[in-house]
């Protein structure tokens, strides 16, 4: 492995990209999408985060992304993020790539240019028609009775809820259209700025350590990002309990709860750089 010594004397790992899922989530209380607490209300999530569910019943989408947003408002990182924003400060080369719409990885310290949120921001909120979109962190119950928002235009606008409708499906201020969470549902395309963020990383030099934990990998992607990062010889470390369609590539397996895993092999490579 390479490693180069920085001005203040103090080693730092050349590059690092570390892909995550839901398994890191799993032990701030965050059900997973594919494990046994993951359906809601016995329904299926991989079902419920679509377009298709949306337009048949965006109340009940919005149901159930409200009670998401509770739940991880509520919650708060564990050892895994931790692990992970420490070797984010340690790297020179760094990029985390999550698919969690959680915001755990940026409670825990990463800075938003060193990460991708490739599934999008759960606290996001944007129209299903036009560019109008807010964030924040909102307040329970929600969509907040009254808030004030900023359109793309940079135009200060107040929305309020007027009816019952409006408490439980928010509509866009600018084309009255639906609003929805600012998440990619199955079957949408990726941001291509987001992706191009991954791909420049990829394309800016080799990797030293690729790390991929508590994912499934069920996306193509995912593991085209692994392996890329890894082709020239990087260690591909996964941490999982249970095996995916990456684990005959990793050099390392390591068959454990993220938030056990990650502080020690963290650890690990910053006591070996
Ligand atoms: P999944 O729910 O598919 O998988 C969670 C993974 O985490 C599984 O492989 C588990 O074995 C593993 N796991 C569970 N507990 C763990 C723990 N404590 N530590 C480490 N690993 C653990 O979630 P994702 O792979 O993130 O996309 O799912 C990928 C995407 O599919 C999601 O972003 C979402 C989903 O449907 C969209 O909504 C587009």
């Amino acid at each position: 492995m390479i490693w180069k010594i920085a001005v203040s004397s103090r080693f730092y790992f050349v590059r690092v990209l570390v892909l995550t899922g839901a398994g890191v989530s799993a032990e701030s209380g965050i059900p997973t999408f594919r494990g046994k607490d993951g359906y809601w209300r016995n329904l299926d999530p991989t079902k419920l985060a679509t377009p298709e569910a949306f337009a048949r019943e965006p109340k009940l989408v919005w149901d159930w992304y409200r009670e998401r947003r509770e739940r991880i408002r509520n919650a708060q990182p564990n050892a895994a993020h931790e692990a992970i924003a420490r070797l984010a400060q340690r790297a020179d080369g760094f990029l985390l790539v999550t698919q969690n719409v959680d915001d755990l990885h940026a409670r825990a310290g990463i800075p938003a240019q060193r990460m991708v949120r490739i599934h999008g921001d759960i606290f996001a909120t944007r129209c299903s028609r036009c560019d109008f979109s807010y964030g924040g962190r909102g307040g329970s119950p929600e969509p907040p009775g009254a808030c004030v928002v900023q359109s793309t235009n940079r135009r200060l606008r107040s929305i309020a809820a007027t009816s019952e409708r409006d408490l439980n499906v928010p509509t866009c201020p600018k084309c009255q259209a639906l609003m929805r969470p600012g998440v990619v549902w199955f079957g949408e395309q990726l941001a291509r700025n987001e992706l191009e963020r991954v791909e420049n990383f990829l394309h800016g030099g080799a990797c030293d350590v690729v790390i991929v934990a508590g994912t499934t990998a069920t996306f193509g992607y995912i593991i085209d990002w692994a392996l890329h990062g890894s082709r020239d010889g990087a260690e591909l470390i996964e941490v999982n309990p249970e095996e995916t369609p990456l684990s005959r590539f990793a050099t390392r397996l390591v068959r454990e709860p993220a938030a056990i895993a990650l502080p020690r092999i963290v650890d690990e490579l910053i006591a070996s750089g």
